[in-house]
């Protein structure tokens, strides 16, 4: 199986890249802006590395020559930081939409089945938040593929760019198999947490990356972890190897992936972002044996000053994962607490810290 991988060096596509070379019958083509995570691959037999940009002019050239040897394309090459939604709008939207629907039309002229990497994003805000209910009816918060209504807020609140740019290419990805029998799959990530998981601040580089990283900066800067807007936000968390094991299910079970889209989470892992900070700073405790990290400051801050104007969360991402279970005979196994043991005994390790 010869597979074409967009964003082999990021999170999701260097685990997935150390998952299908353990195996010998991938040659995986990978094209990535960098190689940091991945350059221990470089000399494989089976993996083949063009570092570009996928859609520069001259790269998008030999990009459309390559696609003609694979048998499916793999999608995860994004801009995906919500610090970036509202303060480059223009790049989000060019790099989840504009740029991106390219590759859509080669896969769709050439005959060649798209993984795409879309996001829960898209689902926005929960209807319970707009009526109020506290979460007392299922059917208002519970996201489901090919029911729940994709709700988003105004135009001036720029943080929907990228949930908005991914919807969009979702709905061309769909369009291209209504007209032109394309065959898609598309995967809706919950939350993936793990080693490897964007840059730690203040140690890996600058600047402000998903939550998890600067959870853990706060704690390795000896800073406060800050709470957006009080922490309330909800999300279920999902192991990177959970996530790893639904994606290679899906590109080996063409039979019943084809064609459809798929949440990946895990609906036995919700915390709310307070709870989040909570845990990360009890595991810190445990693995320094220090209780004063259960005191380490955790303090609330507006998200117009954490992340500028015009920023606005999802409340609550609780999706039904019925569809993957039983499609891919798949299940959510690793639960919150060991996630989080496991990632950041990783960055402890990886920076002599433990
Ligand atoms: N990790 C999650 O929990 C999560 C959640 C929702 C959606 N997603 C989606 O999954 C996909 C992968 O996410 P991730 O967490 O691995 O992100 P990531 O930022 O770690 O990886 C993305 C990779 O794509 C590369 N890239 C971006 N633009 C490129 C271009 N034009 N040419 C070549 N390479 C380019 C980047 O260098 C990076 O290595 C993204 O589409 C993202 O929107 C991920």
């Amino acid at each position: 199986m010869i597979i074409l991988l967009l964003g082999c060096s990021g999170f999701i596509g260097s685990h997935l890249l150390t998952r299908l070379l353990k195996k010998d019958n991938y040659r995986i083509f990978g094209w990535d802006l960098e190689s940091k995570k991945i350059d221990h691959f470089l000399p494989s037999k089976n993996f083949y590395f063009t570092q570009a940009d996928v859609l520069a002019k001259d790269s998008f050239e030999s990009l459309k020559k390559q696609i003609t040897d694979v048998d499916m394309v793999i999608n995860l090459a994004a801009i995906c930081n919500p610090a970036m939604y509202n303060t480059r709008p223009l790049d989000v939207i060019k790099s989840n939409f504009l740029d991106v629907h390219q590759i859509v039309d080669l896969c769709a002229t050439h005959g060649k089945w798209l993984i795409h990497a879309s996001t829960s994003e898209i689902y926005g805000r929960t209807l319970s938040s707009y009526y109020n209910d506290n979460y007392a009816d299922k059917s208002l918060y519970i996201l489901k593929e090919d029911q729940t209504p994709l709700v988003m807020g105004p135009i001036r609140n720029q943080r929907w760019s990228y949930a908005c740019a991914k919807q969009l290419l979702e709905r061309y990805i769909y369009a291209h198999h209504y007209e032109n029998s394309l065959d898609f799959t598309i995967i809706r990530p919950l939350n993936f947490f793990g080693p490897e998981m964007d840059y730690i601040p203040g140690i890996e580089g600058d600047g402000t990356p998903r939550v998890l990283a600067c959870f853990l900066g706060a704690l390795l800067n000896n800073e406060p972890m800050y709470l957006v807007d009080g922490g309330r936000a909800r999300r279920t968390i999902t192991s990177i190897h959970d996530a790893i094991d639904a994606i290679e299910k899906i590109i080996e079970r063409p039979g019943v992936s084809k064609n459809k889209i798929y949440n990946i989470g895990n609906v036995n892992n919700e915390v709310s972002m307070k709870e989040l900070a909570e845990k990360m700073r009890s595991i810190f405790a445990k693995l320094y044996d220090n209780a004063d990290y259960l005191n380490h400051p955790i303090e609330e801050m507006d998200s117009k000053i954490f992340y500028g104007e015009g920023y606005e969360d999802c409340d609550r991402r609780m999706p039904d994962i019925s569809l993957a279970m039983n499609d891919l005979d798949w299940s959510p196994k690793i639960l919150i607490n060991d996630i989080l043991e496991e990632t950041i005994r990783y960055y402890l390790k990886k920076h002599n810290k433990l």
